[in-house]
């Protein structure tokens, strides 16, 4: 009997299970993660927070497992950046990419640099990425700069620098830094010279499918962790979350509902937009690449609307969404923008602000949370819609993430799409992309496509209703239209 153990650091929650070598769960657990947001713009992470909720979730998924570990793999939340001191002690907290503080410096990244680090990084020009948050602290943290000694670009690396005291990420996680050449798979030097700082600043390179051979095992006893498993440093969420729901080549999308949201294809080459950067374009591993883009504004709003609109309890809520019937029609009367944090893609702008169109003395609490369920459907299908001027297109969608319990919200989604949706029958995806690595490396399986056709399944399927189709389309028109005549008012307080 195989025991993995997978772990994944999420935006709102860390999570561990261990996993069978058929890819079936035997033990779960999760934490949540606090993310604060105590000043204008700001979304950070306590690092050190980030490490014992890893070590927790750690320890409690493997405490009853029965014989040894034989596999350690790890996922992570992308983009994130801290900054070490000498001491190897963050001297600032994890700067998430909900944190939009660094906007000022977006514009001169794009007017002296846009597409050519577009193209090396498959990166565009975005408040999300450690690039533009390392230029926005050299103007305002001057005083500290001097101190930094190492740059980590994803909140898993700093929990891999506490167990293993190595400064080290793998490829695909480096890939969503901006500082990352997508072509070279190696750190980018024209990158490094905008950012100021050195190659030996940033964490080492390595495979984060194979396993690492030079560690001291010594740090599985802080993981409660017995034997001698196979340690990787795994992927991305993203890269782990498309390998999770079977999302290997043409004809496929994959979908994740979590905080943030994201819809993504998977190529043997990489792919940036040619009529503009509504893209992004980051390695998966394996010679793969992912393509796609991804909402700030997703369950980041659900729990927005739950939590401080209707002030409601989680089961409150859900329970209410549950009892909602997922064939009503689409609301056209009422059109909800979600970018309350900004937002990356597909229209970069930082500055953009929520708003709810339509409001009438009828308007109900369910038409305002279906609105904003739509809402977010709408960004990731203009997203779609970029993607297929650059001929991506789809047959069909895999999703999962937490989001992806609400059926509801997959009922729209195929419905905006036009095309079938699939629910994963396990929602952490990132979570089983790592077993699905883990088990090819460890020769169970001889291929990646064997492997994720052997461990995946879904367990729901929405069609799309032809019905609908009209009164979708015109309500995804209203809603760009809407946006359109709102975008320049980022002036206002
Ligand atoms: N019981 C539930 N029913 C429906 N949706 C839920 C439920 N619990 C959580 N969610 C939704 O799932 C979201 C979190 O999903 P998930 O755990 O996949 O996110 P994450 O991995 O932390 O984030 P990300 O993947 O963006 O980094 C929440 O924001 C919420 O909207
Ligand atoms: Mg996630």
């Amino acid at each position: 009997m195989v025991n993995i153990l997978s772990a994944d650091i999420g935006t709102t929650n860390v999570k561990a299970g261990v996993f069978d070598e058929h890819g079936r769960l035997k033990y779960f657990t999760s934490e949540r993660l606090r993310i604060l947001f105590d000043q204008p713009g700001s979304a950070v992470q306590d690092p050190d927070e980030i490490f014992h909720r890893f070590v927790n979730v750690c320890k409690k998924a493997v405490e009853f497992v029965e014989g040894d570990v034989d596999a350690l793999i790890l996922s992570s939340q992308m983009h994130g950046l801290t900054l070490l001191n000498r001491e190897g002690k963050p001297i600032v907290p994890l700067i998430t990419y909900l944190d939009t503080r660094c906007s000022s410096v977006v514009g001169d990244i794009e007017h002296d640099y846009g597409r050519d680090l577009y193209e090396n990084t498959g990166c565009p020009p975005l408040f999300i990425y450690p690039l533009s948050k390392i230029l926005w602290l050299k103007k305002t943290f001057l005083h500290r700069v001097k101190e930094v000694k190492y740059v980590l670009v994803s909140a898993k690396d700093y929990v891999i620098y506490r167990l293993l005291g190595k400064v080290i990420t793998d490829y695909s996680t480096a890939s969503g830094s901006q500082l990352f050449n997508v072509k070279r798979l190696d750190w980018d030097s024209r990158s490094l010279d905008i950012a100021g700082i050195q190659y030996d600043m940033l964490p080492r390179l390595v495979d984060g499918f194979k396993p690492l051979d030079d560690v001291d095992k010594g740090f599985l006893k802080i993981l409660g962790i017995s034997g001698e498993p196979i340690v990787m440093l795994g992927g991305s969420d993203a890269a782990l979350h498309s390998l999770g729901v079977g999302v290997l080549g043409d004809g496929s999308l994959a979908l994740n509902l979590g905080t943030s949201a994201a819809i993504r294809v998977t190529r043997c080459k990489p792919i940036v937009d040619r009529y503009g950067m509504r893209f992004f374009c980051y390695y998966l591993g394996y010679k793969k690449w992912i393509i796609g883009g991804a909402t700030n504004n997703a369950g980041s709003v659900l729990d927005w609307l739950k939590e401080r609109l209707f002030r409601e309890r989680d089961e409150e809520f859900y329970d209410f969404l549950e009892k909602i019937d997922i064939d009503t029609k689409p609301c056209p009367s009422l059109i909800f923008i979600p970018f309350l944090s900004g937002e990356r893609f597909p229209v970069r702008d930082s500055y953009a602000r929520g708003l709810v169109y339509g409001l009438s003395f009828n308007t109900s609490r369910e038409d305002i949370i279906r609105s904003a369920l739509e809402g977010i459907g709408f960004t990731l299908y203009w997203i779609y819609a970029a993607m297929n001027e650059n001929n991506i297109i789809a047959k069909s969608i895999f999703a999962a993430g937490g989001g992806s319990r609400i059926k509801l919200w997959l009922r729209i989604l195929s419905n905006i799409f036009n095309l079938p949706l699939y629910r994963a029958s396990f929602i952490d995806a990132s979570l089983l992309g790592g077993v699905i690595v883990a088990l090819k490396e460890m020769g169970y399986f001889s291929s990646l496509e064997d492997a994720v056709k052997n461990i995946v399944n879904y367990g729901l399927v929405f069609h799309p209703k032809v019905d609908y189709k009209y009164a979708y389309e015109k309500s995804f028109r209203l809603f760009k239209g809407i946006y359109d005549s709102i975008k320049n008012t980022k002036n206002l307080p």
